[in-house]
């Protein structure tokens, strides 16, 4: 039975995953300290490109001695440079249960044709960590953004492990505690838990990510934009500020904006609780009804960030058309924008949880995905 439209509606009905909802102070004057026509090489660039590094490794907790740099071509550019530039010394592994994960896979079995073992889960679930063999040099997704599936925590991998681990956290930083001591390069982007523009990729690593640096250099040729190193030694310059090549300032600025914001909700710690509460308010939702639910199957793997939920109601006759119907009437409603399951993802919903949404949005929010869910299959009903 059809019921009628929440009087409510969320003030941002942005909840994308990627790029995702701004600060909630965002506005276009907030920028007007990026110094814009200037060289990215002049004093006042290298000082907002350092901040930027700076305020990345204060406000996630990096340990001293671990390297944060700016690298090119966003997330994808973090991880293909570090795999491009690390792997080959030792076996690797390779961990996917959704679509980022698999695109890592391919990148490594296709492309560079390393020996590599591949264990991957379905959507909904995650690999067993305590089966991998971290003596080989292991590569995962932190949090699988396409199935809303992340790593409950990093106790399945050892302190002396000889092989590095190559984590792609790009829709978990900011939002998620990363054991940094159990990870050897983590990769994420701006556009993501803070909100930035896309375009440019943060690459941390540990001192053994260093090491392999300097002690391995890989079989195949590096392209400029992947190489670390200078004469077998790191080129510090990348981690103090000295990109590769050319970075927009205003992206710069942004970020820098989005740091600032993340220091006034009380930093990493804050971002998390924001992030907990959004989807806290979905699992709640869920909860209480029986025709939607978690994709993830283990409550301890869902995602506090992209939260993918699917339509669990028998009377739903084709589900991927169901779910895209009701992405279109919330989008129509302008209540929420670009909440559709990933293309590759089951059919459903995935709803951006990050901290930059508003817990009062996402509250708003559910009931007009009740609202949506009910016409549609009123409407599914009808046609039939
Ligand atoms: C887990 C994961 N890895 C990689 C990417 C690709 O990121 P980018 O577009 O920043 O390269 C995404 C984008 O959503 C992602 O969610």
């Amino acid at each position: 039975m059809a019921i009628d439209a929440p009087v409510t509606r969320p003030a941002n009905p942005r909840f994308s995953s990627g790029p995702c909802a701004k600060i909630p102070t965002f506005s276009l004057d907030k920028l007007s300290d990026a110094p814009l026509g200037r060289s990215h090489r002049a004093a006042i660039g290298k000082e907002k490109l350092k901040a930027a590094i700076d305020g990345t490794a204060e406000i996630l907790g990096i340990p001293e001695g671990y390297k944060v740099g700016i690298v090119p071509a966003s997330d994808t550019g973090a991880v293909e440079m570090a795999m491009w530039s690390m792997l080959g010394a030792r076996k690797a592994t390779m961990l996917a249960w959704e679509s980022f994960g698999a695109g890592w896979v391919t990148d490594v079995v296709k492309q560079l044709k390393i020996d590599a073992e591949v264990k991957e889960a379905g959507y909904g679930d995650i690999v067993d960590f305590t089966e991998v063999d971290f003596d080989t040099d292991v590569v995962f997704t932190w949090n699988g953004t396409t199935s809303g599936v992340r790593v409950p925590n990093g106790d399945a991998i050892p302190a002396d492990r000889a092989g590095l681990t190559i984590c792609d956290a790009t829709s978990a930083a900011f939002a998620q505690d990363l054991p940094w001591d159990k990870l050897d390069v983590v990769t994420f982007s701006w556009q993501k838990v803070l909100g930035g523009e896309a375009a440019h990729g943060m690459l941390v690593l540990s001192p053994r990510a260093v090491e392999r640096l300097e002690s391995y250099t890989p079989a195949w040729p590096l392209p400029k934009i992947f190489r670390m190193t200078k004469g077998g030694k790191l080129n510090e310059g990348i981690f103090k500020g000295e990109t590769i090549n050319t970075p927009s300032m205003l992206a710069v600025e942004d970020y820098l904006v989005a740091l600032d914001w993340a220091r006034s909700v009380g930093g990493l710690k804050g971002l998390m609780a924001r992030a907990d509460a959004n989807a806290q308010a979905i699992w709640d939702f869920c909860e209480s009804r029986d025709w939607i639910a978690n994709l993830a199957n283990d409550p301890a793997t869902r995602s506090n960030t992209s939260v993918c939920l699917k339509f669990t109601d028998d009377r739903i006759s084709d589900g991927a058309a169901f779910a895209k119907a009701v992405a279109k009437r919330l989008e129509n409603e302008g209540v929420g924008l670009d909440l559709g399951a990933y293309r590759d993802a089951p059919a459903g919903l995935r709803i951006w949880c990050g901290g930059t949404v508003e817990t009062s949005d996402i509250e708003a929010l559910l009931p007009w995905i009740e609202w949506a869910y009910e016409a549609e299959i009123a409407a599914q009903s009808q046609a039939a």
